[in-house]
């Protein structure tokens, strides 16, 4: 049996790290684990320019602890306002590495997200022409499709009619939570690829509903039924480079969350490596693990691996604290519900 296991540092390739107090308090959550992550624009309000994204890597950068690394990789909020020529520069300077399309109500802070996919044309034709890849939040918002459905439905009606009248656009579909994700992540070349969360690995719906109400569980696009989360597992231990890891670790105060209308979010960056380590064991993929958290993501964005290591360690149950302390009130750490016995060294 396998106890000690050196990979590449690892990168997220999709992370909620807020701002101000929240900022400061789960920055070394993700910092401890990951050398890179590509954080979210959705802030209020949403970081939609280059200069926006310069300023909030800035106060990324200041909330550090010393003696932590970590390099934040920028993305821009697309709105139907979006200018492409400062899309293009705040990509050619290398502020940029990817821009996130939320459709308008889809999610958290998705007011500002684009309603007419007209509108956006000629932005998405300036990215293909420069190769800056679209990350999208993959889930219509008409009131009329049923939740569960709503990936799905926007495959058809939304993504595939895009990227057939966008060829060259480079495509991430973020947080896949389908059999129809997958497989349509699938049908595409090297210009479409496929985040996976950590929690869509553990959840499936009963897990939200079943002998009570989980709101710790509740995020966007919402665990689907457990066919999916089997097809989700199996892609992303398959070694296919068109799947990697992008968290979406989301904090929002447990207060928030534990309410009559709670935010959509799972908070996993504390715990993430070891639950990875756990499912990929518990698949008898553990070689893959390196190539899902470490290698792909990299390889899809165009930058080398990592230079530093991160070494996983077998033994007793793993723990971590219920919640973690930040200046904007406790949030609550994902619990997988299993037994994790993998640690992260050091
Ligand atoms: O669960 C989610 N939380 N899904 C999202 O798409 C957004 C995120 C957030 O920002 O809280
Ligand atoms: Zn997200």
């Amino acid at each position: 049996m396998i106890r000690t296991l050196t990979i590449r540092r690892p990168d997220d390739w999709h992370l909620h790290l807020r701002d101000g107090a929240m900022l400061q308090g789960v920055l070394p959550e993700s910092a401890r684990h990951f050398a890179r992550a590509l954080v979210m624009p959705n802030l209020v309000p949403p970081v939609v320019t280059g200069a926006d994204a310069a300023a909030y890597r800035d106060r990324i950068r200041a909330a550090l602890p010393p003696g932590m690394a970590f390099d934040p990789r920028m993305t821009l909020y697309l709105t139907e306002a979006t200018d492409p020529d400062d899309l293009a520069a705040a990509h050619a300077s290398g502020l940029v590495t990817a821009v996130k399309l939320y459709p308008a109500g889809a999610t958290t802070n998705s007011q500002s997200g684009v309603r007419d996919f007209d509108r956006i044309r000629p932005v998405l034709d300036r990215m293909a022409d420069i190769g800056l890849p679209l990350c999208v939040h993959g889930e219509v918002t008409d009131p009329a499709i049923d939740i569960f459905d709503r990936e799905a439905v926007f495959i058809d009606r939304v993504l595939d009619p895009i990227r057939r009248a966008t060829p060259g656009l480079r495509v991430v579909m973020e947080h896949i939570t389908t059999v129809e994700g997958v497989a349509y992540a699938r049908s595409g070349g090297d210009d479409l690829a496929a985040t996976i969360t950590t929690h869509h690995l553990i959840l499936n719906r009963n897990h939200i509903l079943s002998g009570g109400i989980r709101p710790h569980y509740y995020c966007l696009p919402v665990a689907k039924r457990e066919t999916h989360r089997l097809a989700l597992r199996r892609a992303a231990t398959s070694g296919e480079a068109r799947f990697f890891l992008g968290t979406d670790s989301a904090p929002h105060v447990d207060a928030l969350k534990e309410a009559a209308c709670g935010c959509a979010g799972c908070f996993t960056a504390t715990n993430t490596m070891q639950i990875l380590a756990q499912v990929f064991e518990d698949e008898s993929a553990l070689d893959r693990l390196e190539g899902f958290t470490s290698l792909h993501g990299a390889a899809f964005y165009r930058l080398p691996p990592n230079a530093g290591t991160l070494t996983l360690t077998r033994g007793e149950p793993a723990r971590w604290p219920e919640r973690i302390v930040t200046g904007a009130g406790p949030v609550t750490v994902f619990d997988p519900g299993i037994t994790v016995n993998w640690h992260v060294a050091g």
